[in-house]
């Protein structure tokens, strides 16, 4: 769905952008004038084009780009015990074809570059779908753009945000945004969806946390402490965490999520407490965490930060983790218990475990579970977030080599012919109509419903580097590069095993080209890994990993 015009940043507001943003603050809400603007810049807009990045190709012979960008994979040919494939350098080429433009600035990378298939959305920057271009770009020496984004992006965070006459938090990142041409006025303008223009209308739960981790990324790899110290940075991080961190009626550290609200960003029945926001929010505290300054009114949230870092590694430890003894623990259950003492604390009833994961669950390996709240366990296995629970350390080294065991041992199941399944299994017949709402896009081995998604390589290639595996990501490289670039890097694969090119899946869509790219340079120089890994802090506590006695913190 091409985005609505409702999030537009005016001229006047626009211009004061490439300063500090001292004077960032949100808009007041005016109903009446907002209606009239929307409509002014509604018109406006129509007659703008958006930027086509091939068309500002050429400005990218810019002094910011280093010559060893135009030769491929940086390095690549020096230490490196593979010789470069051929592959690197078309994904350098299309990489670089799909940077947007705002302002003469390479301000981020359009989510695909296919003309063949209505744009919808597509021709948007995605927050995440950024990343793995950021990561590449860093890895490359081209910091800028990952500077200009966030920069860019913290601006687009002080925008009001309204979904009918719903006003959204403060701290909400975009899911994406959009630079537009104004011919007329020979000027650039931004357009940015917090999800009022999202199918389903949900606003990107992901997007604030990838902000912040990218932000540790970036400052990790450049030493450049200045950018994190700017006030307004500083604010942005706290609008993020004033979100995430409030107290309400929770009972569990886990944040409460709508479905689809992140890259599972259709109904997919991830709508409690899933695992990916869960991995993320974690990872994205822990950076948060280091670079907070106590000044402002930081003291108070780095306090936060550690208490409920505290609590969300127990939580998510005890009772996300699933290995072949805990799930003989919870087929053992009994129900309706009452008290402290009980031991099935959220009443599963044994019964409701599906019959798959009894196949699934190898002797050897574990992972955490999709889900978990009272009475509903969602058993599959997803991707993201048990890669980035080990990135973060969320995973205690035990389930950090427990979740690559599995790997191994479901090889065919979550590798197949192309890496990486999104979720396993798929959801099929009636479940699929319960639970997705009779999507078509998500029949089942299909896009997110256990699709395969070669972005996800990155990720698995950081976790294996983490544990030390790197020969499990080497095997997935070499299957992907079979394929991949032949196939113009698709969005996703279909099938069980991954064979077919997704039903609707763009082509060159550009985090799996920067995936792949960050793969391969991870993999040549490790030290990489750094500006993505967080290790176990001592101080974040080691709880138990079974169920069967009860425990308090
Ligand atoms: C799809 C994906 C989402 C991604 C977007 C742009 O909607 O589900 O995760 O950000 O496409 O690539």
């Amino acid at each position: 769905m091409p985005s609505s015009l409702m999030t537009i940043e005016s001229l006047s507001l626009d211009s004061a952008d490439e300063g500090l943003m001292m004077d960032m603050r949100p808009r007041p809400l005016n109903l009446e004038n907002r209606s009239m603007e929307e409509k002014s810049l509604n018109e406006l807009a129509k007659g703008m084009e958006p930027v086509k990045s091939s068309e500002r190709l050429e400005a990218l012979a810019s002094p910011s780009l280093s010559i060893r960008s135009f030769l491929g994979t940086p390095r690549s040919s020096c230490h490196t015990p593979f010789a470069p494939h051929p592959m690197v350098a078309d994904a350098w080429e299309n990489l670089r074809k799909s940077l947007v433009y705002y302002r003469g600035k390479p301000v981020g990378t359009i989510a695909a570059l296919d003309s063949t298939e209505e744009a919808l959305n597509y021709n948007q920057v995605f927050v995440r779908d950024f990343f793995p271009s950021a990561l590449a770009f860093l890895m490359n020496g081209e910091p800028e753009i990952v500077k200009n984004f966030l920069l860019k992006t913290l601006h687009l965070q002080a925008w009001e945000k309204r979904i009918d006459c719903f006003t959204l938090g403060e701290g909400v990142m975009p899911a994406s945004f959009k630079v537009l041409h104004d011919p007329e006025r020979h000027t650039d303008i931004l357009i940015a969806d917090f999800g009022e223009s999202a199918i389903g209308r949900v606003a990107p739960v992901d997007s604030g946390f990838w902000w912040i981790i990218l932000l540790r990324a970036y400052i990790k790899c450049t030493g450049d402490h200045s950018l994190a110290d700017m006030p307004d940075i500083q604010r942005g991080m706290r609008l993020i965490l004033t979100l995430c961190l409030s107290e309400g009626f929770d009972t569990f550290p886990t944040l409460l999520c709508a479905d689809g609200c992140c890259m599972i960003d259709r109904r997919m029945g991830i709508y409690g407490y899933p695992i990916e926001i869960q991995a993320l929010f974690f990872l994205a505290l822990r950076c948060a965490r280091v670079l907070l300054k106590p000044e402002g009114g930081g003291k108070e949230f780095i306090e936060r930060i550690d208490k409920r870092l505290h609590a969300l590694s127990y939580h998510m430890r005890t009772y996300f983790w699933l290995d072949h003894e805990q799930l003989n623990n919870i087929y053992r259950y009994k129900t309706e218990e009452y008290s402290h003492t009980a031991v099935n604390k959220f009443n599963v009833i044994p019964d409701s475990i599906p019959d798959w994961v009894f196949d699934f669950m190898p002797m050897r390996g574990g992972y955490f579970v999709g889900n978990v709240s009272p009475a509903r366990v969602d058993f599959r296995w997803f991707c993201l977030g048990n890669c980035v629970a080990i990135l973060s350390s969320l995973a205690t080294p035990e389930q950090a080599s427990a979740i690559m065991d599995l790997f191994e041992e479901r090889w065919e199941d979550l590798i197949g012919d192309m890496p990486l399944k999104i979720a396993y299994p798929t959801l099929e017949n009636h479940e699929w109509r319960i639970v997705t709402g009779c999507d078509p896009k998500n029949t089942r081995w299909s896009y997110h419903n256990g699709g395969s998604w070669p972005v996800l390589l990155w990720l698995l290639t950081a976790a294996c580097i983490k544990t030390g595996r790197p020969q499990i990501a080497r095997k997935a490289i070499e299957l992907m590069e079979r394929r991949l670039a032949k196939d113009h890097w698709p969005e996703y694969y279909d099938g069980k095993n991954g064979r077919l090119i997704g039903k609707q899946a763009r082509k060159y869509q550009t985090w799996s080209i920067a995936g792949y790219l960050v793969s391969k340079m991870m993999l040549e120089d490790p030290s990489h890994l750094g500006m993505i890994s967080l290790e176990e802090d001592k101080r974040i506590l080691k709880p138990r990993l079974t169920r069967s006695v009860s425990w308090t913190c």
